[in-house]
């Protein structure tokens, strides 16, 4: 055996691993006593989070719990997230790099702020946006593809008091139609479009597709990206040209405006057990809090490093990782455009390289497309500038995490498995880099302050071994505080299956996120995926009644079951399962309207990876749909249960179909 496939067959077995002791000497926390210290001190112990922040008047109180499950964070404190992503930095880092940008076409497009030029845009884009009318509290929607001025227009927003929503730009017309209404969103602001592997793609079409089916007057804002490639929409008279405004304000300064803490910051839409997506609201204090602290212990953020990640700011990692957590602590932070794969395979490692990138923070859905490319991409690239990496956003296998401890950080990085939702705001459940010994596939033990459990169906803690659900139970300052005017659902969905709904102890209230998990003898936790009706498709969230509903919608269609099955690179798969009305064929058209349907109602990511047609689907005597039968099929497993089918025949027949 070669010195390598010895290494290699060691790396195969090892199931534990401690924080390389280089890392630990410079980490930003790596005293043990940490979780004890926050155990004793809770809730003070977040002072620590907020003291990140400047605040223009100071909390009176850390946590109010008087009205759970609507807890109150740093009450009576002041504060603007624009002022604390940016302004404060001006003395001391104003000529350092905020936000490096890496567009396309590739090498040309490449832009950088510093934060004095994030300041200057920051501020007369928050001036332009008062001249069309936003005031504190109107909700301001983007729908913007991966290009600075996303972040910038965040940063307006949030300086002028005006929350946002973003809608990621791969969601469809009516996608963002049902949010902006939702969210009775007068204000837009969008692009022509954007490059994708080279290509020209329209996105103001899209955009102004999905303002036709608003019910109100919307007035947006069109940034020119595509320059002379641009598609020849024009603009509306309700619609207004990016640069024009900011042109008009230069050199315009706009005073933060002081928020109260518990104000709202945004808004972000994600998918739940219904067909309507849900707006999870974040707030001021709480929010920048907890991404701003978590960023600095578990990303280890510090403001000379170069942070890279990859993920697209349309969803919640974006947010909280890209723009909020690490601007909080004035580093710098990378924005990329494109894809992982164009050029060529290692364009994360060259622009690693490139760079210095010093974190790398993605999801397993990459990671796995990256093993499956080979290690010869990340070996053309010194990577030696990487001192942290991250995963997020669904479970990671032990063979993907070591594949990147070993091909990617060579063995000196600590991996942080980052388990968290668009509703904590920001990380729970994983490691302290510098401090935890890491055990491949496992997120690891609740930050300090946090109580996540592996409970059964009683709430009861199961024993190290077991696998249960995942709770949280006790607040935190990232919590969502509540679905956007629908405090009914908010506690319905989150509160009322582990809590003592009638009780105004905080201790009788539990934090349901939906997800199993098992948990060892050391306490650490595995998630091992959602337990609603929501599929985790490459690390994105999809209702699978939304899709549902899209195939339904298309002629000819009768009923219709969408369920997750297992996937390769991107975790699940859309597996859908359609009844067709009487006189339709399950035709290979009848399959493409369908797929289309699909992405016309949420998006391109959301498209069926199988289209089954069957004359029936297993139900129970109640008429309810059986899924995870479906499931077991799509993942061809042996079948669950059948005995309380109306229908058992109907399982085998699928079954037949599905691998003809
Ligand atoms: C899943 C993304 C296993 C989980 C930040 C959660 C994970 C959902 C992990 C949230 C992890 C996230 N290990 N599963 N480290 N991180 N998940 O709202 O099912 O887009 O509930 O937020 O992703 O997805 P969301």
């Amino acid at each position: 055996m070669s010195d390598n496939t010895e290494l290699e067959a060691h790396l195969a077995e090892q199931d534990s691993f401690d924080p390389p002791a280089s890392f630990v000497e410079q980490a930003n926390v790596s005293d043990p006593g940490i979780y004890e210290e926050f155990e004793q001190n809770w809730p003070d112990c977040w002072e620590r989070a907020a003291d990140l922040l400047d605040w223009n008047e100071p909390y009176d109180q850390v946590l109010d719990d008087s009205d759970p499950p609507f807890y109150e964070w740093f009450t009576g404190g002041e504060l603007n997230a624009s002022a604390n992503c940016i302004d404060r930095h001006l003395d001391e880092r104003g000529d350092e790099v905020a936000i490096e940008w890496i567009g396309e076409p590739v090498d040309e497009a490449n832009r950088t702020y510093t934060y004095r030029d994030l300041y200057e845009e920051v501020n007369e884009f928050a001036a332009a946006l008062r001249e069309l009318g936003v005031g504190e509290d109107d909700v301001v929607t983007m729908y913007m593809p991966m290009i600075p001025e996303l972040p910038i227009a965040m940063l307006a927003c949030a300086r002028i008091g005006a929350p946002h929503s973003v809608v990621f730009a791969g969601f469809s017309a009516e996608a963002l139609a049902t949010r902006m209404e939702s969210a009775d969103s007068e204000y837009l602001v969008t692009c022509d479009g954007y490059y994708r592997r080279g290509d020209p793609l329209d996105h103001l079409g899209k955009a102004n597709e999905g303002l036709d089916s608003v019910g109100h007057d919307v007035e947006s804002v069109v940034v020119d990206r595509l320059g002379d490639d641009g598609f020849d929409h024009g603009l509306s008279d309700s619609q207004h040209d990016y640069d024009e405004l900011v042109d008009e304000q230069a050199g315009t300064e706009v005073d933060p405006v002081s928020r109260d803490a518990e104000d709202m910051l945004f808004l972000m839409y994600t998918s739940g057990t219904t067909g309507q997506p849900k707006g999870v609201k974040h707030t001021t204090g709480g929010y920048l809090s907890w991404v701003t602290w978590t960023s600095r212990a578990v990303l280890d953020v510090k403001p000379e490093d170069t942070y890279f990640c990859p993920a697209d700011i349309g969803w919640i990692t974006g947010h909280s990782y890209i723009v909020y957590g690490p601007l909080a602590l004035g580093t710098t932070t990378m924005m990329y455009e494109g894809t992982p794969d164009y050029p060529e395979r290692d364009r994360m490692w060259e622009i690693v390289d490139e760079y210095d990138a010093t974190q790398f923070y993605t999801a397993p859905t990459a990671i796995r497309a990256f093993m499956k490319w080979g290690a010869e991409y990340p070996e053309r690239h010194d990577l030696s500038s990487l001192r942290l990496l991250g995963t997020v956003g669904e479970p990671i296998n032990p063979r993907a995490w070591k594949w990147y401890y070993k091909h990617v950080g060579d063995e000196a990085c600590p991996i942080v498995d980052t388990w968290w939702q668009t509703e904590t705001g920001g990380m729970m459940v994983t490691g302290l880099p510098g401090v935890s010994t890491m055990k491949p596939g496992s997120a690891g033990k609740p930050l300090p302050g946090v109580d996540a459990r592996v409970v059964n169906m009683d709430g009861d803690p199961v024993e190290g071994g077991q696998a249960g659900y995942l709770t949280v139970n006790r607040p935190w300052p990232g919590m969502l505080r509540t679905l956007y005017k629908n405090d009914e659902r908010f506690v319905e969905e989150y509160w009322a299956t582990y809590s003592d709904t009638d009780s105004t102890d905080s201790e009788d209230w539990v934090y349901f996120p939906e997800d199993g998990a098992k948990i060892d003898d050391d306490g650490y936790i595995t998630v091992l995926g959602r337990v609603d009706d929501v599929v985790n498709v490459s690390g994105h969230r999809l209702g699978t009644m939304e899709i549902e509903s899209a195939i339904v919608g298309v002629e000819g269609v009768a009923e219709a079951a969408v369920v997750g099955g297992e996937h390769d690179v991107k975790g699940e798969a859309v597996y859908a399962y359609v009844i067709l009305e009487d006189g339709y064929d399950g035709t290979e058209e009848m399959r493409e309207e369908i797929v289309e349907g699909v992405e016309d109602a949420i998006g391109p990511i959301a498209r069926p990876e199988a289209v089954v047609f069957t004359p029936e689907l297993p139900k129970t005597r109640s008429g309810k749909i059986m899924r995870r039968l479906l499931e077991d099929i799509a993942n061809d497993e042996e079948l669950g249960d059948t005995s309380t089918l109306r229908n058992p025949d109907v399982v085998e027949d699928i079954r037949v179909t599905v691998q003809d």
